[in-house]
């Protein structure tokens, strides 16, 4: 095969890469970034353990002591690099019409002159005297039916170390792809190219920063950040915008959302998928250990934050896990919250923006009751308790993330890795509001289910750059995820349980829960975490017809009788604090719903409507 060929660069490409439009790309992108030599990934432990060194080296990672988190590493970013950007993201669909009024919209022309083609391109030499790696990755299964390709250019080894553990990354997938085979191209650079003699900085990056989808033609282009989200490009961008344009045309959906497996006392094997905003508890949930009390039920974990759901073979939703490794939240993590969380992270993980210990471990904000006397905090400065207290200062940044393989979690589901994904009971949908929103209430009809995932709201967090605590809807969790109109989107949900009904198979149950209800003292009224199994277990029931509830305003809701309270003194009056339904605060709530439908009115679904119009009659009685 004729290998294109780049002036000045050579490609390098290993032998086994024989698909030609892809090496052309990759010769097309040396030459745009001038990147000053390309490399190509093969996935391997060698391979990860070099280029974790480099990053040693090269001051960005710190290599924590052996001896108490083997093999595992520090990161430091920027201080200014900290989270997903959402104003700097941007759907760039040929109508701004089809990205929505929820979503960034520049024209792709105009776009692509700012990056690529215009005079002073971002991209035009932007990896001058840095590395561009070749990234191929698996989001699924390798060659699993519901798996699809990416191969991401990065100028950031930091990129490339992450993607090994979150996604099926190197050689393997090359022989997928073959000569033709579809990949969704993905190129990031930090924006900080560097001059001959130069000397780099740990956490290269950009003030300026464009994390760019072309939904038509499917590529993500991402500039100025090294971090997270904007970054490790299989994730956010990939594997919830771009995919979830992908399922609109092909009748699947990507979704913000984990993927649990239950198993009962007598066996019978459930799976659960769940909608929480970024850093609601995704990760808990996912690992959960039911209390003492159930004993015999299991939680085991498939995925911690995108799921990837299709018609299997007998028409049912089935899903898949397209990541293979968690990126998590670390602070608030513990040995109560998630112990197989913190089981996972005994060794083989990369941490980013946490605290280091003297003597050379990781500690974070809720990680021990017993706060270290002295640490180094995620700016590399100084921190006591009583800086802490002085200054407000934060030992690990809120957003401060733990990258590690699913493979490290005690609780990992024997079918996490099965191509052919896991058959979906039911669906949960959860904000965090401190008000109004009880703490579970189940749909009577899809349509239903679909009016509250898409009325959602929660409070912001530390997940996104500016996340301050101020409620807005995110309609699934996915405000900051879906890659067309938010419209179009609720018309799709409605289309695929349309579709399961006409086929006579059984829709998974919709469910949506609050575990952030807070009382007058300002506290969480809701245990949460192990305690979730009590509330999971009724709709484990209420799927197989054996428990009882009180049908409401908008659904379905448990009454104190009917969850199991052995082991956990819950009173009644906790109970109301956490289930009551406010009607002058839902009269202002379906406010907010309507100034969502007026926001998406071009595309809204009439049965949204219908579905809001008959709760403000049941109001208004
Ligand atoms: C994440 C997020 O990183 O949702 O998962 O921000
Ligand atoms: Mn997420």
């Amino acid at each position: 095969m004729n290998v294109p060929r780049m002036e000045g660069v050579r490609l390098n490409a290993p032998a086994y890469v024989k698909h030609r439009r892809l090496l052309e790309w990759v010769a097309r992108m040396a030459a745009l970034t001038e990147a000053q030599d390309v490399y190509w990934c093969d996935g391997s432990q060698a391979e990860y353990d070099r280029l974790c060194q480099h990053l040693v080296d090269a001051g960005t990672f710190k290599r924590l002591n052996p001896a108490l988190r083997p093999n595992s590493y520090l990161a430091l970013s920027d201080p200014s690099d900290v989270a997903r950007v959402e104003n700097r993201t941007f759907i760039c669909s040929q109508r701004k019409d089809d990205a929505g009024p929820t979503n960034n919209w520049v024209d792709p022309h105009e776009m692509r002159s700012l990056l690529e083609t215009g005079e002073r391109a971002l991209f035009k030499g932007c990896m001058r005297g840095r590395t561009m790696y070749v990234v191929p990755f698996s989001m699924g299964p390798i060659g699993s039916p519901i798996a699809h390709i990416g191969v991401e250019l990065s100028d950031s080894a930091y990129v490339a170390v992450n993607m090994r553990i979150m996604t099926r990354m190197g050689r393997a997938v090359f022989d997928v792809l073959g000569s033709d085979g579809e990949f969704v191209p993905c190129v990031h650079s930090v924006g900080a190219p560097l001059a001959p003699g130069q000397r780099d900085v740990a956490w290269p990056s950009n003030a300026t920063k464009y994390i760019v989808h072309y939904p038509e033609t499917r590529e993500i282009w991402s500039y100025g950040s090294g971090y997270g989200g904007n970054a490790l490009l299989g994730k956010k961008c990939f594997a919830l915008r771009i995919a979830s344009t992908m399922g609109r045309d092909q009748g699947w959906l990507a979704e913000h959302m984990l993927i649990l497996g239950v198993t009962s006392p007598t066996g019978k094997k459930y799976h659960v998928a769940a909608a929480f905003p970024s850093a609601c508890g995704k990760t808990n949930f996912a690992m959960l250990v039911p209390p003492k009390a159930f004993a015999g039920w299991k939680v085991t974990t498939i995925g911690d934050d995108i799921a990837w759901i299709k018609p299997g073979k007998d028409g049912r939703l089935v899903a898949i896990n397209p990541e293979s490794g968690y990126f998590g939240v670390a602070p608030g993590t513990n040995e109560k919250t998630n112990p197989n969380c913190m089981a996972s992270l005994k060794r083989d993980v990369i941490f980013t923006n946490v605290a280091l210990t003297d003597d050379g471990d990781v500690w974070w904000e809720g990680m021990t009751d017993t706060v270290p006397a002295h640490l180094t905090d995620w700016q590399g400065h100084d921190w006591t308790p009583a800086i802490a207290k002085e200054t407000g200062a934060k030992a690990a940044h809120p957003n401060s993330r733990f990258t590690v393989a699913a493979t490290n979690n005690p609780a990992l589901d024997p079918e996490w890795d099965n191509p052919a994904g896991v058959a979906i009971d039911a669906f949960i949908f959860g904000g965090r509001r401190s008000t109004t929103v009880p703490l579970v209430t189940e749909a009577r009809s899809w349509h239903e289910g679909v009016y509250m995932a898409a009325t959602m709201g929660s409070e912001t967090t530390a997940a996104m750059a500016g996340g301050n605590g101020a409620v807005r809807r995110d309609p699934f969790a996915m405000l900051p995820f879906t890659g067309y109109h938010m419209g179009d989107y609720f018309n799709h949900w409605l289309a695929t349980g349309a579709r399961l009904q006409a086929a006579g198979v059984k829709q998974p149950r919709i469910f949506c829960v609050n575990w952030f209800r807070k009382g007058a003292d300002g506290k969480f009224v809701w245990p949460g975490y192990g305690d979730n199994m009590r509330v999971l277990k009724w709709m484990l029931d209420r799927v197989e017809g054996r428990a009882a509830g009180v049908e409401h305003l908008f659904g379905i809701s448990p009454r104190y009788e009917d969850l199991n309270w052995d082991g956990l003194p819950f009173s009644l009056e906790q109970f109301a604090a956490v289930t009551s339904i406010d009607h002058a605060a839902w009269k202002q709530e379906l406010q907010l719903h309507d100034e969502l439908f007026q926001q998406l009115a071009a595309r809204l679904p009439s049965q949204l409507r219908t579905t809001k119009e008959q709760i403000e009659r049941k109001l208004a009685r």
